[in-house]
């Protein structure tokens, strides 16, 4: 039996076939994304999305762990795997998701990778709750180049230098990572807004468990704590992923690991990542979060 995401990723999947490369991203004001499954139909739904105080709001630019956390806050918030709307981005599939949206029980498990600014005004008017998830730039532009050549959806990278320049000049689906993290920055002292980091995950998941659920309010023992720890391993979630995300499972779990990168960059390509961060992000209070001296140096 397909899951629902495996069956919606199937038909996604036959889509892709059907069109160029060229064709697999467009331009939506002034932002790259993949054609077939943010059709600026959805982005007009958006527009008219009506938030709730009690939604599950989960934020992230693309590769930075968002299908961890949305396996966590699953758990966490016992959501169970096959209440759609899934994925959960709300700017993915299509116009109909949002009716379907408007109706779906309270709580909600909605996510996005947009740019903050871009994110529905109304989640800020009801200060429903976001859950940003951040991961130091270097291994996200090696992790967004190995999807971008598994995936269907989005176009073969012509190189590894070459999508590391695009990745530099936010010419990537999204658009670029700095902005998003500059704009986050600007939301750091919001009382409603949470970040946490992939690293941060990856050295202690059991004390982000806990402080996300005490974030969403959701009371958990110690050993429903622990539990949701060890069903969120990496190893634990590409093994479920055969379920959760069908043949797709391999691709979204690729790795899995902090300082991928080094098997990747150049010396002159970190440099140029250096002396970006250092330009946008040293002294920021996002910057210190991502911990760049330790996890890209
Ligand atoms: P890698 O490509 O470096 O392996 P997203 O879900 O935002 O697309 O992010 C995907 C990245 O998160 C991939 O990174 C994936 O392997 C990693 N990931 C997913 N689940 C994970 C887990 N439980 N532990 C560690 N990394 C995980």
């Amino acid at each position: 039996m397909s899951s629902p995401l495996e069956k919606q990723m199937q038909r996604i999947m036959e889509e892709a076939k059907n069109m160029t490369e060229k064709d697999k991203l467009y331009m939506y004001k002034g932002v790259l994304y993949p054609t077939i499954v943010c059709k600026p139909e959805n982005f007009k739904a958006i527009e008219n999305f009506e938030a709730r105080e009690d939604d599950i709001m989960l934020a992230a630019y693309p590769k930075c762990g968002f299908n961890w956390m949305v396996g966590m806050i699953r758990k966490i918030a016992d959501i169970p795997e096959k209440r759609p709307p899934i994925p959960p981005l709300l700017e993915f599939s299509n116009p109909e998701k949002y009716q379907f949206i408007n109706e779906a029980p309270s709580p909600r498990l909605l996510g996005t990778h947009m740019h903050p600014d871009n994110i529905p005004a109304s989640i800020a008017e009801k200060k429903t709750k976001i859950l940003v998830v951040l991961r130091n730039p270097k291994d996200t532009v090696v992790s967004f180049f190995h999807f971008t050549n598994k995936n269907p959806v989005l176009p073969t990278a012509e190189s590894w230098d070459k999508f590391f320049a695009d990745f530099m000049s936010g010419e990537v689906p999204w658009g670029s990572y700095f902005d998003h993290a500059l704009s986050w920055e600007k939301r750091i002292d919001n009382p409603n807004i949470m970040f946490v980091t992939y690293e941060d995950m990856k050295e202690n998941l059991i004390e982000e468990i806990k402080q996300i659920a005490n974030f969403f309010n959701f009371t958990l023992s110690e050993e429903q704590v622990n539990t949701i720890a060890q069903e969120s391993t990496f190893t634990a979630m590409k093994e479920s992923s055969k379920h959760t995300h069908g043949q797709m499972g391999n691709v979204f779990f690729r790795k899995g690991e902090v300082g991928d990168w080094k098997n990747h960059f150049s010396e002159d390509q970190s440099k140029e990542m250096d002396a970006r961060f250092e330009k946008c992000l040293a002294g920021t209070k996002i910057g210190a979060r991502l911990k760049y001296d330790i996890y890209c140096q």
